[in-house]
């Protein structure tokens, strides 16, 4: 047996609780990781409350049950160590410290099983189980969109809602490709921004960044306030719109409207790739990449985790420890 969280329902984050479960056993191709952290992720957080973007909600019921849960247990990101693998498993070995991504979830739990091929990396030397577990969810959307966006040396790059998981990734990620960073967030965290790389800091209370004379080549949204409609104006020409966190609507008809003055938007969900894990530990190892943990829970302060993640202030990662 183990312990996991689960809800059985969807609402507030009272809704979760610690109960006991089954311990999965890895098939030939699956690890099983025995968890020493998790997170409770801006996701997780959704999930729990359905409460989607306008246009994804009766989409996000069919995907994970109508009227409630169809997999009780939430969790996307894991740091831990493999305690078991199939007859199959030839790229890890029982006792190696792994993290990663599991977009099915389950990783509130203190097992957790994921093919060998899956978003799994391991952990380099200097970094805990806690700083690990605080980079794959914001790290491969950050790889993702700048992907997408073909983000070059030298470019412009505003980061709105730079504080949060996905912001202090995008912040570093765009800083190591060489490109100058300004971060839109509130005052309280603008020493952190300089301290991750950006050169300029946009207070949200105080500024409106999309009422600036300055101009961007990239511009990244994971708020879900600004739309192509807000950024035109700072948005240079042949900029782009990464919208990580914008609505259906938005990722519908923003490209089309952009693309008629020479710009692009990008939207959707970001991957999740076993390479994306190993190019986050290899720049964490180095040192070009920090984790920024908001706060630690113990696994029984679930609750008061998902309190903290629907606060809407927390910066980088609110992390779960089990061990
Ligand atoms: N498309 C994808 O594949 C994908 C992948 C990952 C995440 N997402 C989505 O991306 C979004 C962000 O995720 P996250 O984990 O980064 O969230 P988060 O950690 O909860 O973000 C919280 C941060 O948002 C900032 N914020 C709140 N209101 C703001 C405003 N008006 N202007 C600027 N910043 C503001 C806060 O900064 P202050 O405290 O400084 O105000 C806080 O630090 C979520 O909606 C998530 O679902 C999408």
């Amino acid at each position: 047996m183990m312990k996991a969280a689960a809800i059985h329902q969807y609402g507030p984050p009272e809704v979760v609780r610690v109960d006991e479960f089954e311990r999965p056993t890895p098939t030939a191709e699956e690890i099983r990781i025995r968890v020493h952290a998790t997170t409770v992720s801006a996701a997780d957080s959704r999930l729990r409350a359905m409460r989607m973007p306008l246009g994804f909600a009766l989409l996000a019921r069919l995907a994970f049950g109508v009227f409630r849960p169809r997999k009780p247990i939430l969790g996307l990101e894991f740091a831990g160590v493999v305690d078991a693998i199939g007859p199959n498993v030839d790229k890890f070995e029982v006792g190696d410290r792994v993290f990663g991504l599991c977009s099915t979830m389950g990783c509130h739990a203190e097992f957790v099983c994921v093919t060998q091929h899956a978003a799994v990396a391991l952990i380099p030397a200097n970094l805990t189980f806690e700083e690990a577990v605080a980079l794959p969810f914001g790290g491969s959307t950050a790889l993702h969109f700048f992907r997408k966006a073909e983000l070059r040396a030298g470019e412009s790059v505003l980061v709105n809602g730079a504080s949060g998981a996905v912001g202090v990734a995008m912040v570093q990620i765009a800083r190591h490709a060489g490109a100058v960073v300004t971060a839109v967030c509130s005052d309280a965290n603008a020493s952190t921004m300089r301290s991750l790389g950006a050169a300029e800091v946009i207070d949200y209370n105080r500024d409106d960044f999309a009422a600036q004379p300055c101009r961007y080549d990239v511009i990244v949204d994971t708020v879900g306030n600004a739309p192509y409609s807000r950024c035109r104006k700072v948005l240079k020409e042949r900029g782009r719109l990464l919208a990580v966190s914008a609505n259906l609507p938005q990722i519908l008809f923003s490209p089309l409207w952009a693309m008629l003055s020479g710009r692009r938007v990008f939207g959707g969900p970001a991957g999740e790739h076993a390479e994306d894990m190993r190019v986050l530990a290899a720049r964490a190892a180095a040192g070009d990449l920090k984790a920024v943990v908001d706060s630690r829970f113990p696994f029984q302060g679930i609750v008061n985790a998902h309190r903290r993640v629907d606060s809407g202030r927390k910066v980088g990662s609110v992390v779960l420890i089990l061990r």
